[in-house]
């Protein structure tokens, strides 16, 4: 396995940390507080989050591997009706499961694949090799940089035909209009017939969101605490985690999950790196984080607005869960 490494000074570990200092100070100096998600992911973060995959009240990542399973040979199918090689270019590393699902389905349509997933982390690149071996119709080369870096090498360095994977619902990580963006950055990136595979939670009874987003093992709990320990660690703060609670709630008007932090008291707290102190009023909350839910036809319009064509969609039996197949339209 390649890795080609893109990244410059703002990706190196001094600039990650400047980046995370800066992001912290301006979130915690807001009103209402906020610290953006992306921070999540240290390597204790990502364990709890790999945990709450695993958890049963967390079912978006275990309906997505059933819906690839099942549909992956036809999706395959598909494309290998117009290439016989594809870039399957994955933005996240991930763990390799899902991606080996749609690996195999490709290569037994007949469809050699050159594999690029792209992470800014040289970690996150380097273990998943672990779970994904290399053939002569799988070909692997790990791209470190942020996304549409990526994206905009990939699209200078290669004229095959491409399929992108978002998958695990992380556009619902995004706000609507965020949401929207990475959807046109994406078509920009493209060329005219490449595919969007994109995995997205649906709209659903929300006690079933509540559960998933406030699992009975408290992990959720714990990985939403873990950023306060990663400024305790990164940053010098002094967050005593006990004096926070987290809550996971569905706002109906946005369609979306919300996490906070919520301060259990008064407090002041000093964060060394920033030589700053930020104040809490007892209940109040920091957010951490948007899981948006979509409906299909919300789905249908983001796709269409931002120059795709829906080529096929997929859902679990329950319709919990969506992949949309999306095709790059070019005039
Ligand atoms: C990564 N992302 C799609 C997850 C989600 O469902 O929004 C992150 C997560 N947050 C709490 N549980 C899982």
């Amino acid at each position: 396995m390649n890795i080609i490494n893109l990244t410059g000074d703002e990706l190196s570990p001094d600039g990650l940390k400047e980046q995370f200092a800066m992001d912290v100070l301006t979130g915690l100096s807001s009103s209402p507080k906020g610290i953006s998600p992306k921070y999540f992911y240290n390597d204790h973060g990502s364990e709890l989050f790999q945990q709450i995959t695993e958890s049963e009240d967390y079912y978006l990542t275990n309906l997505e591997y059933e819906i690839l399973k099942q549909h992956g040979h036809s999706m395959a199918k598909k494309l290998k009706e117009t290439t016989d090689i594809v870039d399957l270019i994955e933005l996240g590393a991930g763990d390799g499961r899902k991606t080996t699902l749609l690996v195999n389905a490709l290569n037994e349509a007949g469809v050699k694949i050159n594999y690029f997933p792209i992470d800014i982390s040289k970690e996150a690149m380097e273990q998943m090799k672990e779970f994904l071996t290399e053939t002569d119709q799988f070909n692997i080369t790990g791209i470190v940089a942020e996304y549409f870096h990526g994206l905009n090498y990939l699209r200078d360095n290669s004229t095959n035909p491409k399929i992108l994977l978002f998958l695990g619902s992380n556009i619902g990580n995004f706000n609507r209009g965020q949401a929207a963006g990475f959807m046109r950055r994406a078509w920009r990136t493209l060329n005219a017939n490449d595919w969007l595979l994109l995995g997205a939670d649906l709209k659903k009874d929300i006690d079933i969101l509540h559960k998933a987003y406030n699992d009975s093992n408290g992990i959720t709990r714990r990985f939403n605490l873990n950023l306060l320990s990663r400024i305790n660690e990164d940053l010098g703060g002094n967050f005593d985690l006990s004096t926070f609670d987290h809550y996971g709630s569905y706002n109906p008007l946005l369609g979306a999950m919300e996490s906070f932090l919520i301060s259990k008291k008064n407090q002041s707290i000093y964060i060394k790196e920033l030589e700053k102190e930020f104040h809490f009023k007892a209940f109040e909350p920091i957010h951490m984080e948007y899981s948006t839910k979509y409906l299909e036809d919300e789905l249908l319009e983001l796709g269409k607005t931002s120059g795709f064509t829906v080529e096929e969609t997929y859902y679990d039996p329950k319709k919990w869960y969506s992949n949309f197949l999306f095709k790059v339209i070019k005039h």
